[in-house]
């Protein structure tokens, strides 16, 4: 056989994927209809079980919300971040409970809407302050209870201009140079400062990751010795693309227990470290199964439009961010060439393309050649995919299916068109008018 097509041989064999975690795709979307979201519960646990060493693993739910893919965070022995009322009564529906030491639910926003601080004062969630104002409106609330700074350290990383939360143009966290007011102020209203925590954005790397320790140490080093915990914040990157690194978490937390060490030496009491990931724990753990409708041909090009748009997965139009794509093809993959094709969804919008890049530009991806009725995967989908969907062309939310113990469960089932229109409606002057 000649090298290249042993060599397409191997790449079309990477490009089909007719299971996932031991299930057929085929049969998965002939069960639970597509776009479909289909979650592996292994690789979640494995996910969680790989920053062990970390005293605390606070999963930043706004990665994945579904309430069973919380439950099994709960189950595997993470706590949780909420950024929202909505997302504290998610947390309280999958199990967890409002108070604790270490606190099972974190309140981390850089406001407090009114429904948010009702709830936290209501059942006495800790509340990770990003803002002044939130230090005054809790302490006029609720005085006398512990509470976390987000300092904004003055620089800040992510794998998109849109999602580094540190430095000038971020509205996130507390000011650096404010740290010495914002305690000033806690203090007044009778709040205590127990922990530090940085965020400087999300999908970042090692080397600015590493950055953050020495400014968390500065910081905890001012507030001063009712510092009893720090948080790394989330922002580990995974790897979309082969060409990506995989991170070091033995590297990453030597950093930090190292830090984490100095601070205890130089308070003479315990300091605990908490990390909180959201795409680290549930991105590899998502598949987005969506099924191929129609192949055409717009001038060189090949499309291949299928039945999830941007509507399901934001990501690309939104980052210009990569998924892996494979395919599990009606019948027998080893009679598919491999093409260049464009895929996208069935969206009113030209943006609504999975291949594209940053700004919007068009690319093509090689993949085996499609009819109607394959189904195409969209892997690493479980962080930020259908966390970010929308009803957009009145499109329902997709299914979410879980696999666990050997079986798939339905863990959300599809929108119907009464689920999209709920709440609607048409003002009693205007009903029976018109044609
Ligand atoms: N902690 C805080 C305070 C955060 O704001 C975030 C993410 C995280 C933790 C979790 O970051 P992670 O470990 O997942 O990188 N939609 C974007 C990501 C937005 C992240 C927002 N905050 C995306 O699809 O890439």
């Amino acid at each position: 056989m000649p090298d290249t097509q042993q060599r397409s041989d191997s790449q079309l064999r990477n490009l089909i994927r007719t299971e996932i975690a031991g299930h057929d795709v085929q049969q998965l979307a002939a069960e639970f209809g597509t776009p479909v979201y289909v979650y592996d519960a292994a690789t979640i646990a494995q996910r969680i079980a790989d920053l062990a060493q970390f005293d605390v693993v606070r999963y930043a739910q706004k990665a994945c919300s579904n309430l069973a893919i919380i439950d099994l965070v709960r189950r595997n022995g993470a706590l949780v971040d909420s950024v929202s009322a909505g997302e504290i009564r998610r947390a309280l529906a999958a199990g967890y409970s409002p108070q604790g030491e270490p606190p099972p639910i974190v309140y981390t926003a850089d406001i407090f809407d009114r429904a948010s601080l009702d709830l936290v004062v209501q059942h006495d969630v800790h509340v990770n302050c990003g803002s002044i104002d939130m230090i005054e409106q809790l302490g006029e609330r609720a005085p006398g209870r512990n509470i976390t700074l987000r300092i904004n350290p003055g620089f800040g990383h992510g794998h998109s201009q849109k999602t580094n939360t540190g430095g000038e143009s971020s509205k996130h966290g507390i000011w650096h140079e404010r740290l010495g007011l914002a305690c000033g102020r806690a203090e007044y209203r009778g709040l205590s400062v127990t922990g530090v925590h940085v965020h400087i954005g999300s999908g970042t790397d090692m080397e600015h990751l590493a950055q953050v320790c020495g400014a968390v140490e500065k910081f905890a080093t001012e507030v001063g010795r009712s510092v009893t915990s720090i948080s790394a914040g989330g922002g580990l990157p995974i790897r979309y693309t082969e060409d990506d690194s995989s991170i070091d978490i033995a590297a990453y937390y030597a950093l930090w227990d190292q830090t984490r060490n100095r601070l205890q030496d130089a308070f003479g009491h315990d300091v605990r470290l908490e990390i909180e990931p959201g795409r680290y724990i549930s991105a590899e753990s998502g598949y987005l199964v969506t099924e191929v409708r129609a192949v055409k041909q717009i001038g060189d090009r090949t499309f291949y439009l299928v039945d999830a748009g941007f509507n399901n997965l934001a990501r690309p139009v939104m980052y210009g961010a990569y998924h892996p794509i494979s395919m599990a093809p009606v019948g027998d993959p080893a009679s598919r060439p491999l093409q260049e094709a464009v895929v996208g969804g069935p969206l009113c919008e030209s943006g609504d393309i999975f291949t594209q890049r940053e700004g919007g530009y068009v690319c093509t991806r090689t993949l085996p050649a499609a009819q109607v009725g394959d189904m195409l995967v969209i892997e690493c989908a479980g962080a930020y995919g259908f966390a970010m969907s929308s009803n957009y062309n009145s499109k329902p939310l997709a299914a979410e299916v879980l696999l666990s113990d050997g079986h798939p469960h339905l863990i959300r089932r599809r929108q119907t068109f009464d689920d999209i229109i709920r709440g609607e409606q048409i003002p009693a002057h205007a009903a029976g008018g018109g044609k």
